[in-house]
């Protein structure tokens, strides 16, 4: 995967996406809400496709302060600013496509997280790829441990893409209108060229539960927004 999207961005990133994603931040919230209420504080934390460290910083309230934390991108300046928000608690930083063999060997050691989190990393793959990161992450995963997977869907569309797409575009189009979303972002993201343009993939969301529950999770009832999912699931064999 070419990552040159994701570093040219990596100082717009987390002002950008929850203007661009409707469901970013009720999914972000969610995601604390939920690790708060597990019971016990999570300590070893994989995120994966980590950014700037976005979906670790908003469940960090709700984990061990003395977390470790492993950080998986192949965008060299996403890893850098999650290494600059999230400071000490970094124990391990791996550079690389999470598709690769070389890196999922150093990502997906078994047993090894209590909580991980896979936040908008996935699009890009086909559904046989994101099947085997899920597999991946089954494996890595202790039991009782949790996997909070957010990612684009393609099943709360029920008119169609269309429906959902006119609404983001309206909401998208509102930001563009106030200047929340300046020139200087929206000519990055324009001026990709279009050999470098990755592939939006959203996978139904009933295929996500299932991968997730084949690779061995308990795993609830989506949260959905706008062509958004959460996904919830424990660790159970
Ligand atoms: C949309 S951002 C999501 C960032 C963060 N997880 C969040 O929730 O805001 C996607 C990130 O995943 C990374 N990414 C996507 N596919 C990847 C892959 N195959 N290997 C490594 N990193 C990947 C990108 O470089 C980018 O930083």
């Amino acid at each position: 995967m070419n990552f040159l999207r994701y570093e040219r961005i990596v100082e717009f990133y987390p002002a950008m996406w929850p203007l661009l994603v409707p469901g970013y931040v009720p999914i972000l919230n969610a995601m604390q809400e939920i690790v708060g209420s597990l019971g016990h504080r999570p300590k070893e934390i994989l995120d994966l496709g980590c950014g700037p460290g976005s979906a670790t910083i908003a469940v960090a309230p709700a984990c061990d302060p003395a977390g470790n934390i492993t950080l998986v991108d192949g965008a060299v300046g996403m890893l850098r600013a999650a290494q600059a928000l999230l400071g000490n608690n970094v124990k391990q930083v791996i550079s690389g496509d999470f598709t690769t063999p070389t890196t999922a060997a150093q990502t997906f050691l078994p047993n090894c997280y209590d909580l991980a989190l896979c936040s908008f990393a996935l699009h890009h793959q086909q559904d046989t790829e994101k099947r085997q990161i899920i597999d991946a992450l089954g494996t890595s995963i202790r039991k009782g441990g949790v996997l909070l997977l957010a990612d684009e869907v393609a099943t709360e569309r029920p008119a169609g893409w269309q429906l959902i797409e006119q609404v983001r575009g309206r909401i998208i189009q509102g930001h563009l209108d106030s200047g929340r979303i300046p020139a200087a972002f929206l000519e990055l993201e324009t001026s990709l060229p279009s050999d470098q343009h990755l592939p939006f993939l959203p996978t139904r969301v009933d295929d996500l539960t299932s991968f997730m529950a084949r690779a061995g999770f308990a795993v609830t009832c989506p949260i959905l927004v706008f062509g958004s999912a959460l996904l919830v699931g424990v660790k159970s064999s």
